[in-house]
């Protein structure tokens, strides 16, 4: 039997050969040579001898003389296989007389890849010359990220980032030399990942934030990896793009044909801005005035701004006690010599209003070549994968552009909005410029001038990244059932919520709700009282910060009626129990009866 400690060459199959040795690490190595040249080899210690071999050998001195054993006895039964893989197979006799036999299988995978071109030993790049680490840490990563969504309860909801961590962010220079992946993972782990604004987590119901999901990260690292420039031309990412557009315009009952287009874009604020300039140039030089709630949002005055429309031509229409747009006023307001851009809100950011939505199409019906119809879907509109929620957001036919976020309520992981727009030409022809040379369009290749969407015709980008993957992975894994279901069980979370709110009428009172999922309330001290309002606001504000500093929850502040300092709750949570909105009702319970007995709020008990 062959020592430990020496070499041979032993010749396999094709032109492939092996050396065991004893490396200095007091490893077992396996060393692969093809052509003479050594292309591959694996480092082995005992436990990975015992679980490769399915314990056959319990140490690397067993392995190793098994390896020996066989090769100088019966070769045929270790080969290579795939280039990389050594695979024994070795017949085990058992048995009265040893009459009956099993063969044992098992592989042994080589995983530094050693095959250096001489020639090109001084040119770099920024791929590894060993994988294999390189490998190992992308699998850690792959563990912890998968770790850290499946244990996300055992965390606080959010914690504020101490002063040494952001120190030790600020205070280094801008790298010169690379450092360890390893050594720069570790500072992830200390300095990054604690510190998110804490929306994946199940007490999160502040703002409007989706809650992402493990399948949208995973499509993140694919196309990370693929890093595709997805402006346009012959490649899957667009034909990804285009069957996504295809299903949200069916979606949002709009033409599921050519004549109307679409795009992938941040979100909603880009989205806006695209749908109005869109509509300034089928309204050509003409004034065009932007008639809005005053309950809408604020990306609209940021587009108006960025395109020089002019802040005079905002015109702000009163609501009605449903917080919609008031049709009459906006009737009244509507000026008979310009041009208007029509905004209906399927869900204020406030309280989740709904516009009528089929009011304003019929108005804006009336005058189709002035007035242009749009939509602001950033919260609400996919709610429309509910049957229950559908009948909400009638209208979205009759609309000339619906903006809208997947980032929100269909938690693909940020950033991802959409915009669809009715007229494809007129879209197309706001944005698309004569081609520069470099972007010619070819007879063939990967830039054909027949056939494909060069999707930096339709937006502001020309260098675009790849959204379309982690939409298309996730719809396609969870259907739009399930999205319906979860878009559901959040308003029905609100609803109970009001309904505990009602129950601890004493302490707490419900400022204003809506259809969906957005609930904004108040701590109050009684009903009978008449109390100070600013020392009131003062309590609410402490309140909200304490429950996010103690990493209870995340809710968000709001201002009803000018001066009613709220918190704002908006489950747009899949993580979210009810047995977690009862607990939160019951520590806020709690915290209110904490919070008034310091002195600064006793006035308000008396
Ligand atoms: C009603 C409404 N419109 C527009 C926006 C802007 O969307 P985004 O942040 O995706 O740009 C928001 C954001 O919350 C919103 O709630």
């Amino acid at each position: 039997m062959a020592s430990f400690n020496e070499k041979t060459i032993y010749e396999l199959n094709d032109e492939y050969s092996i050396i065991l040795i004893e490396d200095f690490n007091n490893h077992l190595k396996i060393e692969l040579y093809q052509n003479q040249i050594l292309t591959y080899d694996v480092l082995l210690n005992d436990h990975q001898c015992s679980t490769i071999t399915h314990k056959l050998c319990e140490t690397k001195a067993e392995l190793y003389n098994l390896l020996c054993d066989l090769l100088i006895t019966m070769k045929s039964s270790i080969s290579v296989t795939n280039s990389r893989y050594l695979e024994i197979s070795l017949p085990i006799y058992f048995g009265h007389e040893k009459t009956r036999t099993k063969v044992w299988i098992f592989k042994i995978e080589f995983q530094r890849f050693l095959f250096i071109d001489n020639k090109k030993m001084d040119e770099i790049s920024l791929d590894p010359l060993d994988w294999t680490e390189i490998r190992s840490l992308g699998h850690q990563i792959m563990d912890d990220m998968i770790n850290y969504l499946s244990d996300i309860r055992l965390r606080p909801a959010w914690r504020p980032m101490p002063a040494i961590v952001r120190k030790a962010i600020a205070q280094t220079d801008i790298p010169l030399k690379g450092q360890s992946p390893f050594e720069v993972y570790d500072e992830v782990c200390s300095l990054v990942l604690p510190y998110s604004v804490g929306n994946n987590h199940p007490h999160f119901w502040g703002y409007v934030q989706g809650t992402g999901s493990l399948i949208g990260a995973f499509a993140e690292f694919i196309t990370g990896t693929m890093n595709t420039m997805s402006w346009g031309g012959h490649q899957a990412s667009i034909y990804i793009e285009r069957q996504i557009l295809s299903w949200l315009k069916v979606l949002m009952n709009f033409p599921n044909d050519d004549t109307s287009s679409g795009l992938l874009v941040s979100g909603t604020s880009v989205a806006t801005i695209i749908a109005m300039a869109v509509a300034r140039k089928k309204f050509c030089n003409r004034t065009m005035k932007v008639y809005c709630s005053k309950e809408a949002h604020s990306c609209l005055i940021r587009a108006i701004d960025l395109l020089n429309i002019g802040k005079e031509n905002i015109i702000s229409i009163s609501t009605n006690s449903e917080r919609q747009i008031d049709l009459k006023a906006l009737e009244a307001a509507l000026d008979p010599y310009s041009c208007g851009f029509i905004v209906g809100s399927a869900g204020t950011v406030a309280t989740g209003a709904i516009d009528d939505l089929k009011g304003l199409a019929n108005i804006c019906a009336r005058r189709p070549n002035d007035l242009w119809f749009h939509i602001d879907g950033a919260i609400g509109a996919v709610a429309r994968c509910s049957k229950r929620l559908r009948p909400l957001f009638n209208g979205f036919e009759h609309a000339d552009s619906i903006a809208f976020d997947l980032h929100k309520w269909l938690f693909v992981p940020y950033e991802c909005g959409c915009i669809l727009i009715r007229h494809g030409e007129l879209h197309k022809s706001t944005f698309s410029q004569p081609a520069a040379s470099y972007l010619t369009l070819m007879d063939g290749g990967i830039t054909p001038s027949e056939g494909e969407v060069f999707f930096s015709d339709y937006g502001l980008e020309l260098s675009r990244n790849m959204k379309s993957l982690k939409v298309w992975m996730t719809l396609k894994t969870y259907g739009i059932e399930k999205f319906g279901q979860i878009m559901e069980q959040n308003v029905d979370q609100a609803k109970h919520f009001v309904r505990l709110i009602e129950q601890y009428s004493n302490q707490f009172e419900v400022l204003t709700t809506g259809p969906l999922n957005i609930v904004c309330f108040r701590c109050i001290v009684s009903r009978s009282h008449v109390i100070d309002l600013e020392i009131l606001n003062k309590l609410n504000k402490q309140m909200l910060i304490t429950i996010q500093e103690r990493g209870t929850a995340v809710v968000s502040p709001i201002a009803i009626d000018h001066n009613k300092f709220g918190l704002r709750m908006c489950i747009t949570n899949h993580r979210t129990k009810m047995s977690d909105i009862d607990k939160f009702m019951e520590q806020l319970s709690q915290l209110a009866d904490e919070l008034l007995n310091l002195p600064e709020y006793s006035c308000l008990l008396n």
